[in-house]
């Protein structure tokens, strides 16, 4: 497989389960990469794109939680963020499917940038919280 993300420790947390959702999240779009450059079929990347869409809503909502449990401070921004991410790629989608848009370089490097940019600020500062709340996992 074609590695456009690579894991590496500046994308850490430190909860366990946050960190294994975001490799899961970054397998994902490394393997929408590969297909893209192995010019496989609309169809198998119609599905690569929805199980991107359903396990990001499934990772959103696992933040979430981890956040209204805790009473997070940056709560609304954390999650305004997730909902314009959830918004673009679902924008993208229908348009994929319909045929008026291509999977295209500029559409993985916009969902690359906005990962790492997302894990390396946000959701790091979301770890830290939860690390001096004493958490591990929920
Ligand atoms: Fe890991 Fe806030 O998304």
């Amino acid at each position: 497989m074609y590695e456009l993300i690579k894991w590496n420790n500046e994308l850490e947390t430190k909860i366990e389960e946050i960190d294994s959702q975001h490799k899961k999240l970054i397998q994902i779009i490394n393997k929408l990469y590969t297909a893209m450059l192995e010019k496989k079929a609309k169809n198998i990347l119609k599905d690569i794109i929805g199980e991107l869409i359903d396990y990001t809503k499934y990772h959103f909502s696992t933040e979430e939680n981890y956040m209204e449990k805790y009473n997070y401070p940056g709560y609304l921004n954390h999650k305004s963020q997730h909902g314009f991410f959830v918004r673009k790629v679902n924008e993208f989608q229908e348009k994929f499917k319909s045929g008026s848009a291509t999977l295209s370089i500029e559409i993985l490097n916009f969902l690359k940038d906005w990962l790492v940019n997302h894990i390396k600020v946000v959701d790091k500062e979301l770890g830290k919280f939860l690390i001096e709340k004493g958490v591990k996992d929920l």
